[in-house]
C-alpha cells in the first residue's frame, strides 16, 4: 500500500451513490466533501436538517457541480431507518458506497424510543438495520461497499447480549467499546456472508486513529488533549476513503493510520483484535441484531462476483448461503 495515500488517490466516481450517515460533521463530512469532489452523488444522511443543509452549502460552496443532497436518517430510531430506506429505495436503483460513519462516544446512559442503549444503538443497530433496508440495492450494483467506522476502542469492548437494554451496570467507556467491537463484526461476518452468496459487494471497516472532531465535545479529558494527539478531521478521513475507494482494498481489510500506535497518518492495512474476529460471537451478534431490529438480510438478485464465472457455480453458492442463513 501506498504510504502517502491521500484523497487525491481517489479514483473517479462518477456515476457513483454514496450514503454517508453523519456526513455533516467531522470525518464524515470529510468522507462526503472528498467522494463529491471526485463526482459521485452524495446523500448525507444526518439527524439534524439545519446541520445537514449547511454541510451541503459548505460543499456546494466549494464545487458547484457536486451532487449533494440531505436526507433526515436517526440512527437511534428504527422507524427513522426504515423511512430514510424505504425514501432512498423509491428514488435510487443502485448503491455503490454505504458509509456507516455517524457515532457518538461515552455518552450518559439514555435509553433511545425503541428502549436500547444509545450507544449501541446509534454506532451498531442504527447501521445494521440501515445496511439490512439497503441491501438490494447494494448486491444489484456490482463492486459496492459497506465500510462500517470503527475505533482502536474496539479492544475494550465485550458484547454483552444480556445488557442491551441497559438493564445491568452501565459503564460508559465500555459501552463505547462494546459498539466499536459489534462493528467489526458486522463487518467480517458481512463479508463472509457475501462470499457465501457469491455476490462481488464488499464490507470493509476503517477507523481514523485519534481525530478532533465534535465527538470529543462532551469528553473534557479527550477535548484537552486534541491539541497535543489529534490529527485533523480531513486526515481521519482517509482510511474510510481508502476503504471505500481504493481498488486494492479487500473484502474483511480494516484500515487505519499507519503511524505511531494507529493514532495518526496516512492510511494501512490494520489488525483488530481476536474477539472481533470471533465467528460465533459475530453469529449471535448477527441473530440478535436481526431480532432486535426486526430486519433479515436477503441476498436475493444479487450481483454476480467478478471471480465466479459460471452460472452454476453461483446459483451452488447461492443455495449453499441460504441454507447457511
Ligand atoms: N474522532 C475520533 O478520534 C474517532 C476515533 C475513533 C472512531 N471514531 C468514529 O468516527 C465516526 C465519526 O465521528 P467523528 O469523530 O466525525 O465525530 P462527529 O464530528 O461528532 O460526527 C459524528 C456524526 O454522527 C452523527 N450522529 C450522532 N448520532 C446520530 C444519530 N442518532 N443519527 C444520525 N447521526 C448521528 C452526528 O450528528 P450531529 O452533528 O447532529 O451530532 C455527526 O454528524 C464515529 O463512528 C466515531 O465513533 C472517531
Amino acid at each position: 500500500m501506498n504510504k502517502r495515500w491521500t484523497s487525491d488517490d481517489i479514483v473517479d466516481q462518477t456515476g457513483n451513490v454514496a450514503i454517508v450517515t453523519g456526513g455533516n460533521s467531522g470525518i464524515g463530512f470529510e468522507t462526503a466533501r472528498a467522494l463529491a469532489r471526485k463526482g459521485a452523488e452524495v446523500i448525507l444522511a444526518c439527524r439534524d436538517d439545519v446541520k445537514g443543509d449547511a454541510a451541503r452549502v459548505r460543499i456546494v460552496g466549494e464545487l458547484p457541480s457536486a451532487n449533494v443532497t440531505v436526507e433526515r436518517l436517526d440512527l437511534s430510531s428504527l422507524a427513522s431507518v426504515k423511512a430514510f430506506a424505504e425514501r432512498f429505495r423509491e428514488t435510487h436503483d443502485r448503491l455503490d458506497l454505504l458509509i456507516n460513519n455517524a457515532g457518538v462516544m461515552a455518552t450518559p446512559f439514555v435509553r433511545t424510543e425503541d428502549g436500547f442503549e444509545l450507544q449501541f444503538a446509534t454506532n451498531h443497530l442504527g447501521h445494521f438495520a440501515l445496511t439490512a433496508e439497503l441491501l438490494e440495492r447494494l448486491v444489484a450494483t456490482p463492486g459496492s461497499r459497506v465500510v462500517n467506522v470503527s475505533s482502536i476502542a474496539h479492544r475494550i469492548g465485550r458484547i454483552r447480549l444480556d445488557n442491551l437494554r441497559g438493564e445491568k451496570r452501565y459503564r460508559r467507556w465500555l459501552a463505547y467499546g462494546q459498539s466499536k467491537l459489534a462493528n467489526l463484526l458486522f463487518t467480517y461476518e458481512l463479508q463472509r456472508r457475501f462470499e457465501a452468496a457469491g455476490v462481488s459487494s464488499r464490507a470493509l471497516a476503517a477507523h481514523p486513529g485519534w481525530t478532533a472532531t465534535n465527538l470529543q465535545a462532551d469528553v473534557g479529558i479527550a477535548r484537552a488533549m486534541n491539541p497535543l494527539m489529534a490529527q485533523s478531521a480531513e486526515m481521519g478521513a482517509l482510511p474510510t476513503l481508502y476503504a471505500a475507494t481504493a481498488p486494492e482494498a479487500q473484502g474483511g481489510d480494516y484500515i487505519g493510520p499507519g503511524g505511531l500506535f494507529e493514532w495518526r497518518g496516512h492510511p494501512k492495512k490494520v489488525g483488530s483484535n481476536r474477539r472481533s474476529h470471533d465467528r460465533e460471537s459475530a453469529e449471535r451478534l448477527w441473530t440478535e441484531s436481526e431480532k432486535l431490529a426486526d430486519v433479515t438480510f436477503r441476498f436475493g438478485n444479487a450481483a454476480p462476483s467478478a471471480s465466479i464465472n459460471s452460472a452454476a457455480k453461483s446459483a451452488a453458492a447461492l443455495s449453499t448461503a441460504s441454507a447457511a442463513l
